[in-house]
């Protein structure tokens, strides 16, 4: 299970605090007119609705992840009944519906905003707000619950990765995530039926996905790895370090979910992407795109990214 073509490129930007709504309008509008100008040389046309991905050309999605507070720009762009050629993801949500949790967001409120994919667990998260491997288990399942694709971020400090312990960190960090799901898989394939635990009470607009990840063969489930030693150092690891990890993953995966899942995972690379090295790990096995902060930020740097990630995409 090495090279999938079906599987879309997955270019994500992760601006962490970064960009007011203000920046954010003013990047939007650029970003919307470069990728048009994309789309129409692209071999194969622009989705058209709300229900499709949005695929740029030949296989490579486009997703912008702004602070919460600039979320509002895309639905001022894109509207439900409009086109879209980017989607928008957060970078954090909370793992119960609503409630008392003071300075939290839940994920009906990113649905509200036209969100579709929402960064979980990432190091900075782990690191500032001493997010746990359960937790970021139950904001993975609290995400898909509501139809929203979760992102789980993965990844080995340099101490780590110096003792030779890389991949127990990244089992240790997944195996409640997926422990979880296949407790749920298991529970629907055992009753034919989705027990009240695993469904979400979502807004209408959404009522359509609800329960689609259950199937084997429609769950969208996205892992990053991001060795914590590579973010934002400019250390990038090796395209070959990264696809031995990710070799990992996906079998790990594989174990736990079956390999129809393990087949559909999208793997991204994060750590220190830049337009210079990230035709590299496009190319490396079982990678399927990136997790981009710092060179996401300049709209020029961010859509050399995304032009290289086409080219490769289109090559294969
Ligand atoms: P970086 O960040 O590209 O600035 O290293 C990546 C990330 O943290 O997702």
């Amino acid at each position: 299970m090495t090279f999938a073509p079906e599987r879309k490129r997955l270019m994500v930007a992760n601006w962490k605090m970064n960009k007011t709504l203000a920046e954010t309008r003013h990047y939007f509008r650029e970003l919307l007119a470069a990728l048009r100008a994309v789309s129409q040389t692209a071999s194969q046309p622009m989705a058209t609705t709300h229900d499709a991905a949005p695929v740029l050309s030949g296989a490579v999605e486009v997703v912008i992840c702004p602070p919460f507070t600039a979320l509002a720009a895309y639905r001022e762009m894109f509207p439900e009944d409009v086109p879209y050629l980017f989607a928008l993801g957060a970078q954090n949500m909370h793992m119960r519906p609503s409630g008392a949790f003071t300075g939290e967001i839940s994920a009906a409120m990113l649905l509200e905003h036209g969100v579709t994919y929402v960064i979980i667990g990432h190091s900075e998260r782990r690191q500032y707000a001493a997010e746990s491997d359960e937790a970021v288990a139950e904001k993975s399942l609290q995400a898909l619950k509501n139809g929203l694709v979760p992102i789980v971020c993965i990844g080995e400090t340099a101490d780590e990765r110096a003792a030779g312990e890389t991949e127990d960190v990244l089992l240790r960090q997944l195996r409640p995530v997926l422990q979880a799901l296949a407790l749920a898989l298991n529970e629907k394939a055992a009753s034919g039926e989705t027990s009240d635990r695993f469904l979400s009470a979502t807004p209408a607009s959404n009522e359509a996905k609800q329960g689609r990840w259950l199937d084997p063969d429609q769950l969208e489930l996205v892992i990053a790895y991001e060795p914590v030693w590579a973010i934002g150092t400019g250390q990038a690891a090796t395209p070959d370090d990264a696809a031995q990890a990710a070799t990992f993953v996906r079998k790990a995966v594989e174990k736990a979910l079956g390999a129809r899942t393990a087949s559909r995972l999208r793997i991204l690379y994060g750590g220190s992407v830049t337009p210079d090295n990230i035709s590299g790990y496009l190319e490396a096995l079982n990678i399927d795109g990136a997790l981009v902060g710092g060179a996401s930020l300049d709209i020029a740097s961010w859509l050399t990214i995304i032009e290289r990630a086409r080219r490769v995409g289109d090559a294969r």
